[in-house]
């Protein structure tokens, strides 16, 4: 982290400016705009900041078709502006021109707060003609080419930044860290601009004394940090990924990604004639047949039930099953989710290390923290393990964090006058 802070290469933690200088501070009113780009899901959110708390919010989830995802930016984008459109129509708002906060969970390097050069696609996206592009100027283009109104993009954002936004408009000021653990892993905090080293501020115009700092240590292992505990499953994984090397951590603990790691292992039990006597089961065979959601309904069931697993037995097509495979099963599912959450924790503990306060709110949020029903308790005993005694901290959860942190973080611009 430090290296990546003094730094642009070198570092496999890229430790990116947001160029989000504050944190909502509960003073910001009006309505604002999200629209959160993550994987499969377009999130619109619409966000009344009236003083009311919680505050009233409205949002419509889309899905980004396959096609799609591996198609044109054009394709990509005319598609949100679409959403968006709707979106303002169904509220009645298309000529409101309300400002909007946009997140775009894919590893970029900011230019400004509303300039952020995409580095590479993540999460299953491929679109080519997009790399090293600006996507807010791509989506302000589709914006132009396709809708009759002027919106207002008034920043662009990581959705851990979001994330943490929200938290911190939710816990206070102490919540200085987001993290997500979704589909990916990543996260942002709130840092000394002037121990962003390799960041030079008088050339970039930007006079402020904290800075949004967005990790990325999803990137870590990329230099062979973690080839000791990269497991046989791991690299084939990674390797069947559209991404082969990249986002190792993602790889690990992820929920794009932590149900394909499992299948992996029980297809190696099966064929070890360990699970369902040795009778084969081919569909665990097929890619993604073992979604991650069948991780948390399976660790859902209270110890003896097994309910959950029987029926995924059954979907999986195995023709005899019984307890000792639903056990074998379950502690399948716990191991691989516990290992993901103790990596989480350990990247958390480092960071808390580098921050050195003495008390910290961690803004906490995404698939896992959400839907996984032992997930936030995992990684809150290990990171009690990993953390010294003198540091207080407590992991606080915001439930569709990012997208409004987002509307939140264009309250802040316009509030700033960034
Ligand atoms: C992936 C992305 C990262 C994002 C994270 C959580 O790791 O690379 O930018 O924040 O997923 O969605």
């Amino acid at each position: 982290m430090k290296m990546g802070l003094a730094k642009t290469k070198g570092s496999s933690i890229a430790m990116l400016p947001s160029y989000v200088p504050a944190l909502p501070d509960g003073t910001e009113r009006g309505k604002y705009v999200a629209i959160d780009l993550s994987g499969k899901n377009l999130r619109i959110m619409l966000l009344h900041l009236d003083g009311s708390d919680p505050p009233r919010s409205n949002t419509v989830n889309y899905i980004v078709a396959n096609h799609v995802m591996k198609g044109t930016g054009d394709q990509l984008f005319t598609f949100i502006v679409n959403c968006l459109q709707r979106f303002l129509q169904e509220f009645g708002l298309v000529d409101a021109n309300l400002p909007i906060g946009f997140v775009f969970s894919y590893p970029c390097e900011l230019l400004s707060i509303r300039s952020a050069r995409l580095l590479w696609w993540t999460k299953g996206f491929d679109i080519k003609d997009c790399l090293q592009k600006d996507v807010v100027a791509l989506l302000e283009e589709a914006l132009e080419m396709n809708m009759s109104t002027k919106v207002n993009i008034k920043a662009v954002m990581n959705d851990t930044v979001g994330q943490l936004a929200a938290a911190a408009h939710k816990y206070g000021p102490e919540c200085t860290i987001g993290v997500v653990i979704g589909y990916g892993c990543n996260s942002s905090y709130l840092e000394k601009t002037a121990r962003i080293t390799k960041f030079d501020a008088k050339a970039r115009g930007y006079d402020h004394e904290n800075m949004i700092v967005v990790t990325e240590w999803e990137e870590f292992g990329k230099n062979g940090e973690l080839d000791d505990i990269l497991t046989q499953f791991d690299r084939e994984v990674d390797a069947a990924s559209v991404h082969k090397g990249k986002q190792l951590i993602d790889k690990l603990c992820g929920a794009l990604y932590i149900g394909e790691v499992v299948r992996k292992v029980l297809s190696q039990l099966v064929l070890d004639r360990v699970l369902f006597e040795g009778q084969s089961c081919e569909k665990l065979d097929e890619v993604e047949s073992f979604p991650t959601k069948y991780i948390s309904e399976i660790l859902g069931e209270e110890e003896g039930v097994f309910k959950a697993a029987r029926r995924i037995c059954e979907e999986l097509e195995v023709e005899m099953h019984g307890t000792a495979d639903y056990i074998i099963l379950r502690e399948v599912c716990d191991v691989i989710s516990r290992r993901g959450a103790s990596i989480v924790a350990a990247a958390i503990a480092a960071l808390l290390r580098h921050l050195e306060l003495s008390s910290v709110k961690i803004g906490v949020g995404g698939a896992l923290i959400q839907f996984h029903p032992t997930y936030h308790q995992m990684l809150k005993e290990k990171l009690e393990e990993l953390t010294p005694i003198t540091m207080k901290f407590e992991l606080v959860p915001a439930d569709e964090g990012s997208c409004q942190g987002a509307a939140l973080i264009a309250a802040v611009a316009e509030r700033l006058k960034l």
